[in-house]
């Protein structure tokens, strides 16, 4: 089953490079990696880099993503960015990722309406979801993976759940976390597990099983080809790896050569 769901390899640079780094860096990664069709690579870099880097992208190559904007359509919220604003863009954006709720609190309402506002603009979202070190030392992991869905997908229809990825991000795991340590196989399974099995729950079985799930705790080239061969994982969320080009591309050609 895990043949019919596409690969996704996503960097997401996080709050590094400038504009002018971030031009450079692409123009290394397009270089060095040829545009493929089992592997579809995304780039969020930081929102200030979204416009030069779409006139300067392959699309065929490279697809865009924001890190974050704002739900409404435009208004008085200072410093904000509108999806209507970077729309021409990006074909993805990552919402609710840990750093975002957790540094800068953001609720479960505005991640709803982010994914909300992303299906509408034909944006993907990526709903980044994770429990903390501390539900899964209180054995709260399956409810806190459960309840961020629950809460996160709360605006999206049946007929719209094919137009989400669910990326599961242990917040224990990610290197901006203090202690991180990896996830094992057998954490990621579970964790996947749950996640597919609530989606049947909320949307039906076919729901469930043509999902796309990523990984995003901390990988890199050495550890990946362990990471995509888990089954029911169809993809990478990369932080710190994708800044460095040899661990990024490498990572990117063994996605390309897992078969499953
Ligand atoms: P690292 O790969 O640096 O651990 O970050 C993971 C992450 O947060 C991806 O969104």
């Amino acid at each position: 089953m895990d043949n019919s769901r596409k690969k996704y390899i996503v960097a997401n640079w996080k709050m590094n490079f400038t504009t002018g780094e971030a031009s450079l860096y692409l123009n290394k990664l397009s270089n060095r990696i040829q545009p493929s069709r089992k592997v579809q690579i995304v780039l969020a870099p930081s929102t200030i880099s979204l416009q030069p880097l779409s006139l300067q992208v392959n699309r065929r190559q490279f697809k865009l993503a924001a890190q974050n904007f704002y739900w409404r359509e435009y208004g008085a919220y200072t410093g904000e960015v509108a999806l209507s604003q970077i729309r021409g863009f990006v074909d993805y954006a990552i919402v609710g990722h840990s750093e975002r709720r957790y540094v800068f609190n953001e609720s479960e309402a505005d991640i709803a309406q982010k994914v909300a506002a992303a299906v509408r603009s034909n944006i993907t979202p990526i709903l980044c979801i994770g429990e903390t070190a501390l539900e899964r030392k209180d054995g709260e992991t399956a409810a806190a993976i459960c309840d961020q869905l629950a809460s996160g997908l709360h605006e999206v229809s049946k007929e719209d759940i094919d137009k989400v990825i669910i990326a599961y991000e242990p917040v224990w795991a990610i290197s901006s976390n203090k202690n991180a340590k990896p996830a094992t196989p057998t954490d990621i399974i579970e964790a996947v597990k749950i996640i597919r099995k609530y989606i049947a729950k909320l949307y039906g079985k076919d729901a469930a099983e043509a999902i796309s799930v990523l990984y995003g705790g901390s990988v890199n080239k050495d550890t990946s080809a362990a990471y995509l061969e888990l089954d029911g994982i169809d993809g990478l969320l990369i932080g710190s790896a994708s800044l460095i080009a040899d661990q990024f591309c490498a990572i990117v050609e063994i996605a390309k050569g897992v078969n499953k």
